[in-house]
């Protein structure tokens, strides 16, 4: 919801956008993506910018826990919604001061080379883990009728399920074990049984 702001115009509006668990209320253009509002408003840089077309990826977050294009979504439709950029991303799987372990998984398999497209690639990955966990299928999936067996995150799942976000360098076989090993080690599960027993 845009709440009255006397500094909003017709083409603005006060918004509060709730990332990585803390309130920001800013007044912006309505024409102003997530993406920019988060970098240019809120200095969170850590979500890249790379086509601002929605094809490269590099912007993805999670909002309500789904992974998310920021460049393709509004700021002022993120109003009230849970957004977490790869800054929030820590707290969610690990001890505080802990990385996430698929932040883990890229480190300790070299799932990157310069990084820009690392946050939008580990969130993805994320939400990947879930959206596997949770049965969902893909392209990739061979059998999709109700009450089929669940099938392994195998690599062709990850390909097919990390599709959408690009890496120039072509990181990509050490991007697919890092999810591999992310996944085997339950790391999603991990953080929802923690955040369960909380
Ligand atoms: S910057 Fe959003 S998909 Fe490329
Ligand atoms: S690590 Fe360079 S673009 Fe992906």
């Amino acid at each position: 919801m845009i709440t009255s702001d006397p500094t909003a115009s017709q083409t603005a509006g006060a918004i509060i956008l709730h990332v990585n668990g803390e309130k920001h209320a800013l007044t912006v253009d309505h024409r102003t993506t997530l993406l920019d509002a988060l970098r240019e408003r809120l200095d969170l840089t850590g979500t890249k910018k790379g086509c601002d077309h929605g094809q490269c990826g590099a912007c993805t977050l999670l909002v309500d826990g789904r992974r998310s294009l920021s460049c393709l979504q509004l700021a002022v439709a993120a109003e009230g919604r849970e957004i977490t950029t790869i800054e929030g991303v820590a707290g969610q799987g690990a001890d505080e001061g802990e990385l996430h372990p698929v932040q883990q998984a890229f480190l300790e398999f070299d799932g990157f080379q310069c990084g820009y497209c690392t946050p939008g690639q580990i969130c993805s990955a994320i939400a990947v883990i879930e959206e596997h966990a949770a049965g969902w299928p893909s392209a990739a999936t061979g059998d999709v009728h109700p009450g089929a067996p669940p099938e392994p995150l195998t690599p062709e799942e990850i390909r097919e399920r990390m599709s959408g976000n690009l890496c120039r360098c072509g990181a990509y076989t050490s991007i697919v074990r890092a999810v591999a090993h992310a996944a085997e080690a339950g790391a999603v599960r991990d953080a929802r049984d923690e955040e369960a027993a909380a």
